[in-house]
């Protein structure tokens, strides 16, 4: 789906397509440099890390092992609760590997600081944090990734697996809401 197939109900066109791409690649030449000669895992978050994955993984040029988790953070609302479970889990051990959890977007914070203790408690050689979309004003509580795609501004955003009520994670671009659609 693209920006004008949505009409009046995007507001403005944050990153494009190609931005996203263009900067993907960068970041996996980043990762594929940083982690040469070592093995690694990438750990994407459903649903939302599922466009960075499948667009991230292809633009290496080695071989990488994928694992996926499901945990509620969110809802269908805007907000993070901060009350967090795991859905579903890894399906392998990360005892020894390289893990790089693979994020749409560093918001509060509190999912991904979470998520990282988690992931750490599990015996792994290494953890480390990819997000394609950082909200720097919207931070609560101290996360530290060690690639970040885009800072944006602390505005509701959807496209490429960011949602409005499990909708619009189709969009191919990032973009603002018109406020009409989410009763802003
Ligand atoms: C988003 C994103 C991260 C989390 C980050 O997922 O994919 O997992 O929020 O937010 P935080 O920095 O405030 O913790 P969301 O909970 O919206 O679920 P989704 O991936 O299914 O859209």
């Amino acid at each position: 789906m693209d920006a004008s197939d949505l009409g009046s109900d995007l507001d403005h066109v944050l990153l494009s397509e190609e931005q996203i791409l263009g900067r993907l690649a960068e970041m996996a030449a980043q990762v594929e440099a940083d982690y040469a000669g070592r093995d690694l895992l990438l750990v994407g978050v459903l649903k939302g890390a599922v466009m960075v994955m499948a667009d991230l993984s292809r633009a290496f040029t080695r071989s990488i092992d994928m694992d996926w988790m499901a945990i509620s953070s969110y809802g269908s609302g805007t907000k993070s609760s901060g009350v967090l479970r795991i859905l579903k889990d890894l399906d392998g051990d990360i005892a020894g590997r390289n893990v790089l959890l693979c994020e749409d977007v560093l918001d509060s914070g509190l999912t991904l600081s979470w998520l990282l203790r988690n992931l750490s408690s599990r015996g792994p050689a290494s953890v480390e944090l990819l997000t394609l979309l950082r909200k720097p004003d919207a931070i609560k509580v101290e996360v530290h990734p060690k690639y970040v795609g885009f800072d944006i501004p602390n505005e509701f955003v959807v496209g490429y697996g960011l949602d409005f009520a499990q909708q619009y994670r189709n969009l191919r671009c990032v973009g603002t809401l018109a406020p009409h659609v989410y009763g802003g």
